[in-house]
């Protein structure tokens, strides 16, 4: 791997191996970590996501189970799944994978897991304790990936200038947070660009670091990046591709081949920040169940 490539795979399985020993110290306790995965509908990405994630799971010894509703899934089932979800003692995780159905309000479906299983983050009671810089909290899991990224490859956030693209309550708004926290991997001057934001470029071209998670394939070009910057690259964007078999391909937020020859570390895509997604989701059950004695 060229020594500018931030390398997501293999942080991932160092925390992957991590996180074994626990597992096995709770299992010595009569413990096996539980995790339940909530799928609503047939979104042919989040079939692939949940698919890894369970797969992760078997991998390092961590039980779970997933829950598969129709598309035509009414607000108040869901709600009634995540009440005998939350008050089933196997399970310390609840993960209810996004997007959901239009017709149900996401934030109604997150702030009705118990916050001591929301491996996930979501939880209004997380998302404040990590405004408050209270580490009590459980991290959403792609941004708390993200700072592991750049901790374990020795990026320096202390003083740096961020540029955090995109404002979604999945990444953007809770990366940003993160980062202008004082602490490790964090102590950043951070902007968040968004749809609305004029002349994106000259951000860009400020940062020291750019976490894009826009959603726009291919947005971060080589003239958006100063040399030597860190780019992390989020994104993932289904693109017609008339070379493949199915007609499409996937890429990332950022144009890889041009940007990586400008950058001091890039993310590769896949094999970035995707499997830290999943490592960070499994160190938050495992701290789940962890806490679960107390
Ligand atoms: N959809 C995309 N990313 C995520 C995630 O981190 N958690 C859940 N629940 N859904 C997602």
């Amino acid at each position: 791997m060229p020594a500018n490539l931030i390398d997501g795979r293999a942080i991932a399985a160092q925390i992957l191996g991590e996180l074994a020993s626990r597992v096995a110290d709770l299992k010595k306790r009569g413990v096996a970590p539980g995790l339940a995965f909530v799928r609503v509908g047939e979104d042919p990405a989040s079939k692939v996501y949940v698919g890894r994630k369970e797969k992760a799971c078997a991998e390092l010894g961590i039980f779970s189970e997933t829950y598969v509703l129709p598309e035509a899934t009414s607000e108040n089932e869901l709600l009634a799944l995540i009440a005998k979800l939350n008050s089933d003692p196997r399970l310390h995780g609840i993960l209810v994978q996004a997007p959901l159905p239009k017709h149900i309000s996401e934030s109604r479906i997150y702030s009705s897991v118990l916050p001591a299983k929301d491996v996930d983050g979501f939880h209004p009671v997380n998302v404040g304790k990590l405004m408050l810089g209270d580490a009590t909290g459980f991290r959403p899991c792609t941004p708390a990936g993200v700072v592991e990224l750049l901790v374990r490859s020795g990026v320096k956030t202390d003083g740096a200038e961020v540029v955090v693209l995109g404002r979604g309550n999945i990444v953007g708004k809770p990366m940003a947070a993160m980062l202008c926290q004082k602490g490790k991997g964090a102590n950043a001057t951070v902007t968040i660009c968004h749809s609305a934001t004029r002349d994106i470029k000259s951000h860009c071209l400020r940062a020291d670091i750019i976490v894009a998670a826009i959603g726009v394939a291919e947005f971060v070009k080589a003239d958006m990046v100063k040399p030597g910057a860190t780019v992390i690259d989020v994104g993932v964007n289904r693109v017609p591709d008339a070379n493949s078999k199915t007609g499409t391909k996937l890429v990332g937020d950022v144009d890889f081949a041009a940007v990586e020859k400008i950058a001091g570390k890039i993310t590769p895509n896949p094999g970035g920040v995707g499997p830290m997604t999943i490592a960070m989701l499994l160190q938050n059950t495992v701290r789940a169940s962890e806490l679960s004695f107390n």
